[in-house]
């Protein structure tokens, strides 16, 4: 027996997901430009310190973030301030994955630093909430998640471009039910998501002098989604004749990367959103794993800059949270201070940050007693950004 019933209050509820995404393609076409860091006084910084081993990391990301633009904050060309209320606590108390009084705060802000958040999953003892990370980078936009992968020392200079507000991600706490026996999920990807997407990979590429652009889907399955995405990366791949433009399917790619021949050709990725956050999470291993990689959640307006790891509730459990690797938050510190405008702090941040967690290694964070705490890798990595040394020594580590 067909229930009739059931198809109807599915296409009812698959009518209005479609509204929604075309008054959605309406905002994204009629949305102001980029907007122009060197005209903003004073450039608001937010900080997010999120939930478990968060606040730890967090605080010692905001101290590096204070050292590193101390001469504009004096001279009031910029502003840091905490955001409070973005607790899996509080946003569970809303039943909401951000709290509209917090999402209002949060707007006041031009970029935010945010620690790893908890992300509820069905059985959890928190209500099954959508994460916070994905309602923020839909609710700013924040349609690029920018993921570099270095490793010098094995010839890795990847960056990723994850689309960030479509895919299975769009509509992922919007699926259905649809009787007791069939689930269904949607993947959505648009024209003008897509081509946003593949412009900002291209148009880095080129400001960046590489050569080659790599577009990962899975187009010979998942025909129309990930045709479309494919189909704006090759049109626009005209637009760049200088660049070698390819591309790969997620299953093939998730091998080339360990090819440690054939991996190091890779420059530039472009990707949707679920195969992007899988691939990043693979590429961030060689460089030391996610614990060392930041992300920058890049939008027109907005920009969220976060770790990719998670909030590690079990190593505050067991009272190890102190010795939380902060790299990974203080990556996304130096790639937001490169974005709004400062690029060769940036780069000053990052090779402290090479020298002190990839070659002299002086101290190392294990996330246990064995190793040293968050606190103490800080304070090593303020003493090499304080050594005038700093860009020599790096530049020696990495040819040698
Ligand atoms: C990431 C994370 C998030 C994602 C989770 C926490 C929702 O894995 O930023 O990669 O899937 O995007
Ligand atoms: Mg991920």
């Amino acid at each position: 027996m067909i229930n009739q019933t059931a198809i109807q209050k599915a296409k009812d509820h698959f009518g209005q997901l479609l509204e929604n995404q075309m008054l959605r393609m309406e905002k994204i076409k009629s949305a102001p430009d980029w907007i122009d860091y060197g005209r903003v006084s004073p450039i608001k910084i937010g900080i997010l310190p999120g939930d478990g081993i968060g606040p730890y990391i967090a605080t010692e990301a905001e101290r590096v973030l204070r050292f590193m633009l101390e001469d504009e904050l004096k001279k009031g060309k910029l502003y840091i301030a905490t955001i409070e209320g973005l607790t899996i606590e509080n946003r569970a108390a809303h039943n909401k994955a951000i709290p509209d009084d917090v999402l209002e705060e949060i707007k006041k802000f031009h970029v935010t630093l945010k620690g790893p958040t908890t992300t509820p999953r069905k059985g959890d003892p928190w209500p099954n909430i959508e994460s916070c990370n994905v309602a923020l980078r839909k609710e700013l936009d924040l349609f690029a998640n920018v993921r570099p992968v270095r490793v010098p020392k094995q010839g890795i200079d990847w960056i990723f471009f994850r689309e960030n507000t479509e895919d299975l991600y769009a509509l992922g706490p919007y699926g259905i039910d649809v009787d007791e026996d069939i689930s269904i999920d949607f993947k959505l990807i648009t024209g003008p998501g897509s081509e946003r997407i593949c412009r900002l990979a291209f148009e880095h590429a080129r400001k960046n002098k590489k050569n080659r652009i790599t577009c990962v889907t899975k187009a010979n399955v998942v025909k129309t989604t990930d045709g479309r995405f494919l189909e704006n990366f090759y049109r626009l791949a005209k637009e760049y004749p200088e660049i070698q433009a390819d591309d790969w399917y997620i299953d093939i790619m998730t091998a080339k990367l360990v090819d440690e021949k054939r991996r190091r050709e890779f420059q530039v990725f472009v990707l949707p959103n679920l195969y992007g956050d899988i691939l990043t999470d693979e590429a961030a291993e060689f460089q030391g794993g996610v614990g060392t990689a930041g992300s920058a959640n890049i939008g027109k307006q907005y920009a969220m800059f976060e770790a990719i790891h998670g909030s590690a509730p079990r190593m505050v459990r067991e009272g190890r949270a102190q010795y939380a690797d902060p790299a990974s938050m203080i990556r996304a510190a130096a790639m937001l201070i490169g974005h709004i405008g400062f690029e060769e702090k940036a780069t000053q941040l990052e090779m402290a940050l090479d020298i002190c967690g990839q070659y002299e290694k002086k101290l190392v964070i294990t996330g246990r007693p064995t190793g040293v705490t968050g606190k103490e890798f800080t304070d090593y990595l303020l003493d090499w950004l304080k050594n005038p040394k700093l860009r020599e020594t790096w530049q020696s580590y990495v040819n040698s």
